[in-house]
């Protein structure tokens, strides 16, 4: 939540920070600014392009600074609440990620000593705070001010006298340190944003600070004690951060699920020994093999991949499993103990909320676990052992290509859970022979989706609509709701068919169509009959059926087809229908799909 980013060389600096912010306004996008050495501060509120706008009209010469793209959390988005934030005497700039949980006790003393704020902002108390403790050396100033504060930041500082010196320190929120040539260094909150000037990458763990010049970068705890820190290598295909050539990144996304799918399974799986190879979990499968329960925990999207996951994994793997928000397991007593494992379902790996259910749990000696894409990211780093979902960046706020390979993970999961209990050898075989032909005929899905532009269209002015779907298509319905309501801020909801009976149900009529997940599976003719329900309520029904159901054609008003493949496998073909009616709706109502209102896609703050 909220983009940082920082430069220090011998090339022009704005560019280079207009560069980087772009490619991390995923994180938050109502208002940016930078600071230049020697040229001063520029700011403005909405997307990078008006800040772009605004840099015209100044003069922003000079080789570094420091950059923010912003999601509020203190104060409206407005010019004076954007970053970087400065003491009065403009001494000191700043820019935050984070939240300075006592920024009130702090400010009151600093009021007192008749400083003048100008922002709503924790951050302005920030740079206030350590403006009154500098005396010409940033390191120690900062290294005091962090001293006194409570809450969670990832920094960037720079001191007008200094003009070649960023000093950063990491507490929550991620902060990553590029290392260029000899004659630049960088600084962002994702090394995504740096692809495109280095692979070299230096990660600070929590209470570490960097001080970076040109050519040059120390490492140390908050506290001052000596890092030693190589940088690591990060391969990643910078065309992955890029649209090629399509209208936005969310459809892009959509499109990567055969390649995704390729990605996250390739290597992992033997079809003929009905095996399952994660090496992310050999030095673990000895305890895994013992566990008697497992709780997954996620947010968002990650949080319904988590639901499925628990389906899968209770279905065919009898392990006993629970399913968690990470907003509120970490506050609940968390009655887990040796026997049980925790799992953490992630994207970005640096939600706040999943971070903190992980750390609560290691704290209480239970094996913590994590099904993260990014990287090198802090619940990568946290858990004790993990799989990756080597999706590749995802850059659309709404998560699709992401969800897609957690859902493949949970497959490979399940059989390698399964394998270690009751799944024998020719089910596991079967699975996995399944999955791997997947990709063909997800390719062959998307190759022709008019039929689904054509119903989006149809459906685009429609002010409410329902999802419903049961057992394997519950998540699915949560989750097509969820991306339907995130890019066209339409009111969907989103119920197990069966339920819809017990209340929701008096909602519907000819305005409220029902977008009803039926593949022909063993609750097919379940499905039907609350279809049936819905209908003698008169509200319009999207059916999303497998090719040769029964009875299909005449049940609903709108009736779209995927191909049939294995039963755990349903689930993932039937998401990639929705992620697509989503984004033709959302393109309908003229909306940016890629960054919606009022959400960021890492969300690092409670
Ligand atoms: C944000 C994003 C969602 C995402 C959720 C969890 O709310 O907008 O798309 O599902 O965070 O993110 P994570 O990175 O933990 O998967």
């Amino acid at each position: 939540m909220c983009g940082i980013f920082g430069y220090v060389g011998s090339k022009q600096a704005a560019p280079i920070l207009v560069s980087g912010l772009q490619k991390l306004e995923y994180r938050g996008y109502d208002s940016a600014g930078m600071y230049i050495a020697g040229a001063g501060s520029v700011k403005a509120v909405g997307k990078v392009a008006a800040l772009v706008a605004e840099l015209e009209t100044k003069q922003s010469a000079g080789t570094a600074g420091i950059a923010h793209t912003r999601w509020a959390t203190h104060g409206e988005p407005s010019v004076s609440n954007s970053h970087p934030h400065s003491d009065t005497a403009e001494k000191i700039w700043l820019v935050h990620n984070g939240i300075i949980e006592n920024y009130q006790a702090l400010k009151n003393e600093l009021l007192e000593a008749g400083v003048e704020f100008v922002s709503q902002t924790d951050t302005e108390v920030l740079a206030q705070l350590v403006a009154s403790l500098y005396k010409g050396d940033l390191k120690s100033a900062l290294q005091e001010a962090l001293a006194r504060v409570h809450g969670t930041y990832g920094i960037a500082v720079m001191a007008t006298d200094n003009p070649g010196q960023i000093v950063v320190a990491r507490m929550g929120s991620p902060i990553v340190v590029g290392v260029g040539d000899d004659t630049e260094m960088f600084v962002a909150s994702d090394p995504s944003a740096l692809l495109e000037y280095t692979n070299q990458f230096i990660y600070l763990e929590d209470s570490e600070m960097a001080v970076i010049e040109a050519d040059t970068y120390t490492v140390t705890s908050i506290a001052g004690e000596a890092r030693a820190k190589s940088p690591e290598l990060v391969l990643h295909d910078v065309s992955a951060v890029q649209k090629n050539g399509y209208d936005h990144f969310m459809l892009k996304e959509i499109n990567e699920a055969a390649e995704v799918i390729r990605n996250s399974t390739r290597g992992r799986i033997d079809a003929r020994a009905g095996t399952v190879k994660l090496g992310g979990l050999e030095d673990v499968a000895e305890t895994l093999a013992t566990i008697k329960r497992l709780t997954i925990v996620g947010c968002g999207s990650a949080y319904y991949a988590g639901q499925m996951g628990r389906l899968m994994i209770e279905e065919y793997a009898g392990l006993p499993v629970e399913i968690e928000l990470g907003s509120e397991f970490r506050y609940r007593r968390n009655l887990g103990d040796a026997s049980s494992a925790v799992l953490a379902v992630t994207q970005s790996g640096e939600t706040a909320d999943t971070l903190a259910s992980i750390v609560a749990a290691k704290n209480l000696g239970q094996l913590t676990l994590g099904i993260v894409n990014s990287v090198g990211s802090t619940i990568a780093r946290t858990t004790d052992a993990g799989v990756y979902n080597h999706a590749g960046p995802e850059i659309a706020v709404a998560s699709t290509k992401a969800f897609i390979s957690q859902l493949t993970v949970f497959v490979l999961l399940t059989v390698w859970l399964g394998r270690q209990r009751e799944m024998g050898g020719e089910e596991a075989s079967e699975i996995l022979t399944a999955l791997a032909g997947l990709p063909d005929v997800i390719e062959m899905m998307l190759a022709d989706t008019a039929a689904i532009e054509a119903v989006a269209r149809k459906y685009a002015n429609s002010r409410d609509m329902m999802f419903i779907g049961r057992q394997l298509h519950a998540p699915i319905a949560y989750e097509g709701s969820l991306k339907l309501k995130e890019v066209s801020y339409l009111h969907a909801e989103a119920y197990a068919g069966g339920e819809l009976k017990h209340g929701s149900i008096a909602m519907l009529g000819p305005d409220f169509p029902v977008f009803a997940i039926a593949p022909e599976d063993a609750v097919y003719a379940k499905m039907v009959s609350n279809i049936e329900e819905v209908r003698a309520r008169k509200a319009p029904v999207i059916l999303l059926t497998t090719e040769g159901a029964l009875g299909a054609d005449g049940l609903a008003d709108d009736v779209l087809y995927m191909p049939k493949v294995h039963s755990i496998l349903q689930p993932i073909i039937a998401t990639i229908p929705l992620q697509l009616f989503a984004y033709y709706v959302g393109v309908a109502r003229g909306l940016d799909v890629d960054q919606p209102r009022n959400l960021a896609k890492s969300v690092t703050v409670e």
